[in-house]
């Protein structure tokens, strides 16, 4: 074998703290902590109060932005929070975004605050703090105790900021995040909002810098027996006005937890204010080798010591494995050619939108690999750190793509900080720099590709880097300078390619791709359901059988990524409007399987399977044909209808079975032979009619740690529990014990039902706006405070801004208008939000007085429903302002909050599934899931939340 350029291995921190296994001469605690800040955060989605920023003096952000501000009102939310499930769908909004009124033309929908006030103990003084974020979409400005500490347009990067100089250690702290997704960054669903994890770092200030530890393995001549070098590389950080000599200290738990490797340096000379990197190697001898079927991990832990006392100690997840291409071997994996049965994935899930729980990361992996998937390609950007941990941990390669190509500054930042921040994950087999650029055959895009792989080769030696290119047997551009060349999509290009560069590795970046949609079996436009036969591909595209042919030929091509293992909103092709989602999944949004997931099956994995399409529930279609497909990696099959056998046929390798059967109700029975003998058998049977509901979770006993979930799936069955596959019942939910539905969903791909139900606490906010101001007016109550006024003669009046107009003892009366709906009439509750009313101020709605504010510091609030009635509907306050400016500032909302009938958790099922996600809170006990539907048997389900330690988290 001609190995080209090679690698080992390596994977990432993260994790650190509170670790169990601690080496016997540490026996002094390292003052490093992570804490988790997902919890509690307050919410107020809406423009109100523009950037919020001062450009003039620092450290007095006004509004939200701001540490007086009050926020009691606002809606409280966990992370990681995605509000994008939470709006209605749109026809007008972006149809590659799923067709929900958010970005461009959705500005209001389009930003949003999050606030969350925190105390910090006065034993952090001294400490080091930062705000790690791993991901907000998008374009963020991060405020704390009233500073802008940062601005982040990424969606996709982490980002963190240092806070140490301006924590109140000892007080209360206030950390504010203004999210404004009016621009996408990609062209499917993006989600928006705090839709990753938030985490308040604490360490001394001598200290491993963030992502500041980078360990890989290396074996002798690159083949990977024996004894492997374990090369450690740890940037130091000295955060002090004082110098120190530091030691740094490295132990390797091997995957049992036993200690393998020790190995130190000491001496290291920091001067104040530096950081400096220590490389080091130790050797690990006959190696667990990390393969997706062999996830074997190692553990770093390394100790930074200061005259003996611990400085900071971090613990770092790695495997060791060799990674290499080979231009006629493809992809190498420990030696060995590896094929890659990938799929490309976006990152959201049915019910949650793109914020998912740590868990469903696992679930969503699982599902992978139970369909023989051994690879990821995380299209089109920086995944979450948690798919990675649970790649790594469950075997699974992936693809690391970064967003966008470019060689600026803030590209190739984002680019340093991905490989940063994963180059330790085993998982990680390749960077990809970017998907489908426009430019990608320009000399220009040649160039950036080169710097951009400079920067990747430089970060990290051990891996090589591609780009997914849809350009055939083109050489010219960005492929002339790849390591790996990408292929998206042209599997009938691949040869010609070959013969004209045949030094140069491959890989499918972007293969197939089917659309389809589960358990429909007829191409339905008006519904815009495509057929589950492996038949409907895009015109740039191709069905499973034909690509996976080409692959599975053609070892130098390393295999591939299908686009995609998941449905994902957005991108509705063939159809648009009313389908909300993608059809090119081999699992639903969901994770339910489609039928193509039994080819992959057959051909990925070497488990016998078996499995026949479509369903036989076919009422209208009696004594007509049906074409009847069987996958399977049997030698032969035997398709039997109601006993009698339509014939036994041998399975051509990577391809299906059919027969054309008339349609008579009953059981359609295959069987698989092996050298004769029958190894595998499934049946399809005509079902009875909807009877009962039945709801089976992922897991029956789930963590009381306020993250973990139960993913549960909704049957609907006939009287003998057969799944009834032409089911669409409507299904309502209750969950009682200490514990919260977080979303549901079904995989319906034209579904516009929520997929969220925020809860009664939660509030819609309606900005009012088009003010006008009468000055001079008496107070409290002048003439026009009654119902009707004309106010088109007065003045505009604009009470968003910070402060103003009025001028010391000035008094004015602000007057608006504004149309009630009559789901506001309905709601429970309707209240008018003042962010401030500067110095006094009396409310009137309608000529009713509602009530009076005293403190220009107060954001008041008071319920107005039942003053209101349906259309137009008038607002005046009186103000009297007493010194400096004041008025009507800082936004005025009305606060919806719809009755809790309308907030009942429910979904249709479709075609007999459909899927809720139960999260436990910190509290142990029983979680009682009851579903019921009109006609149907209802369904009972007890999830146990038991005691679990949780993560360190800021209370
Ligand atoms: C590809 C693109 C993907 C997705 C797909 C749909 O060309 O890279 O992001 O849009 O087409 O078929």
């Amino acid at each position: 074998m001609n190995a080209l350029k090679s690698i080992s291995n390596r994977i990432l921190p993260f994790v650190l703290v509170s670790l169990p296994l601690l080496p016997a001469w540490a026996d002094d605690a390292a003052p490093r902590e992570r804490l988790l800040l997902d919890f509690g955060w307050k919410f107020h989605l809406g423009d109100n109060w523009g950037l919020s920023e001062r450009l003039d003096k620092a450290g007095v952000n006004p509004g939200p932005a701001g540490r007086a501000f009050g926020d009691a009102h606002w809606r409280t939310v966990n992370l990681p929070h995605d509000w994008v499930p939470e709006l209605p769908f749109d026809s007008t909004a972006d149809d590659s975004h799923g067709f929900k009124p958010v970005g461009p033309g959705f500005h209001s929908n389009s930003v949003a605050w999050y606030r969350r006030t925190f105390t910090l103990p006065e034993a952090d003084r001294g400490r080091r703090l930062s705000l790690e974020f791993d991901g907000v979409y998008r374009d963020c400005r991060v405020f704390f105790n009233g500073y802008l500490v940062g601005h982040h347009e990424s969606g996709y990067s982490g980002f963190r900021y240092d806070i140490t100089d301006l924590a109140n250690c000892g007080g209360q702290n206030t950390v504010a995040v203004r999210v404004d997704t009016s621009q996408f960054e990609g062209w499917f669903y993006e989600g928006a909002g705090i839709y990753r994890h938030v985490w308040l770092v604490k360490t001394g200030p001598l200290h491993v810098a963030p992502d500041g530890t980078f360990v890989y393995s290396q074996f002798a001549n690159n083949v990977p027996e024996g004894a492997a070098t374990i090369h450690v590389q740890t940037l130091v950080q000295n955060d002090e006005n004082s110098p120190a000599t530091a030691t740094v200290a490295c132990e390797i738990f091997d995957p049992q937890g036993k200690s393998v490797a020790h190995f130190e340096q000491g001496d290291v000379p920091m001067p104040e204010w530096t950081a400096k990197e220590v490389s080091q190697e130790g050797v690990v001898s006959n190696p667990a080798l990390w393969s997706p079927e062999t996830p074997n991990l190692y553990k770093l832990v390394t100790t930074i010591r200061v005259k003996n006392a611990v400085a900071d100690r971090t613990e770092t997840e790695f495997g060791i494995r060799t990674v290499a291409f080979d231009a006629n071997e493809g992809f190498v994996l420990n030696g060995k050619h590896y094929e890659v049965k990938g799929t490309c994935n976006h990152q959201d899930h049915a019910g949650v939108g793109a914020a998912l729980p740590d868990r469903l990361q696992y679930f969503r992996v699982s599902r992978l690999k139970e369909m023989g998937d051994n690879g990821i390609r995380t299209s089109h950007n920086a995944p979450t750190p948690e798919l990675l941990e649970a790649c790594d941990r469950l075997g699974m390669l992936v693809m690391d793509e970064n967003r966008l190509l470019g060689s600026d500054p803030q590209t190739l930042d984002y680019l340093g900080g991905l490989i940063r921040r994963d180059r330790n994950h085993p998982s990680v087999f390749v960077w990809s720099l970017f998907n489908e650029e426009a430019q990608q055959t320009t000399p220009a895009a040649r160039r950036v590709t080169a710097t951009m792989q400079r920067l990747a080769h430089q970060l990290d030696p051990t891996r090589l880097c591609t780009a997914a290119g849809n350009v055939g047997n083109v050489y010219q551009g960005v492929n002339s300078v790849l390591d790996v060349r990408g292929w998206n999509y042209y599997p009938d290009a691949v040869d010609a390619y070959r013969k004209a560069h045949p030094t140069q590795p491959e890989i499918g970046t972007e293969q197939g791709s089917t659309v389809s949609t589960r358990g429909i079996y007829a191409n339905d436009r008006a519904r815009g359901y495509v057929s589950a036969y492996d038949l409907n591909a895009p015109p740039w595209a191709t069905t499973a059988e034909k690509w996976w042919k080409v692959y599975a030929a053609r070892p130098w091509l390393s295999g591939g990524f299908v686009w995609t293992g998941f449905d994902y909103r957005g991108e509705p092709t063939p159809y648009s409007w009313p389908c909300i989602n993608s059809h090119f999944g081999i699992l639903d949004t969901c994770g339910f399987a489609k039928d193509n997931f039994y080819y992959y099956q057959a051909w990925w994995t070497d488990r016998t399977v078996l499995h026949v399409l479509p369903h036989w529930n076919w009422p209208d279609r009696q004594g007509q044909d049906i074409p009847v497909w069987a996958y399977s990696n049997c030698e032969e099959v035997e398709l039997f209808l109601n006993g009698q056998s339509l014939g036994r046929k041998p399975m051509p390798r990577n391809s299906h079975l059919e027969w054309t059967v008339k349609y008579t109700p009953g059981v359609l029975l295959a069987k698989g032979y092996n050298a004769g003998q029958v190894v595998a058998e499934h049946k399809v049977e005509t079902t009875g009619a909807a009877a009962a509901l039945k709801l089976t979770p992922d897991r029956a006993s789930i963590n009381a740690d306020g993250e973990d979930i139960s993913i549960v799936t909704v049957a609907v069955t006939d009287a003998e529990g057969r799944v009834v596959p032409v089911a669409d019942n409507h299904v309502e939910f209750d969950l009682d014990g200490p514990g919260k539905i977080i979303g549901v969903g079904n995989g319906d791909a034209s579904c516009h039902k929520p997929d969220v139900f925020v809860g009664p606490q939660a509030g819609r906010m309606v900005a009012l706006r088009d003010w006008r101001i009468k000055r001079g007016a008496s107070y409290p109550s002048p003439a026009e405070t009654v119902e009707k006024v004309d106010i088109s003669p007065w003045d505009k009046a604009d009470v968003d801004s910070s402060y103003g107009p009025l001028i010391p003892e000035e008094s004015a009366l602000f007057r608006t208008e504004f149309q009630a709906t009559p789901d506001m009439l309905a709601a429970d509750s309707v209240s008018i939000n003042f962010g401030m009313i500067d110095d006094e101020g009396w409310v009137y709605v309608n000529g009713h007085k509602v009530g009076e504010s005293h403190d220009w510091s107060d954001q008041p609030a008071f319920p107005i429903q039942k003053f209101l009635h349906e259309g137009a509907n008038s607002i005046a306050v009186s103000v009297q302002n007493h010194e400096a400016s004041g008025g009507v500032n800082k936004g005025v909302n009305l606060e919806i909050h719809d009755k809790a009938a309308a907030l009942q958790w429910q979904r249709s099922v479709f075609n007999g599934l459909a899927q809720i996600i139960i999260q436990a809170d910190r509290q142990p006990g029983t979680l009682a899931l009851k579903a019921r539907a009109p006609g149907l048997e209802p369904a009972t389900l007890n999830i146990i939340a038991g005691a679990a330690a949780a993560r360190p988290a800021l209370p």
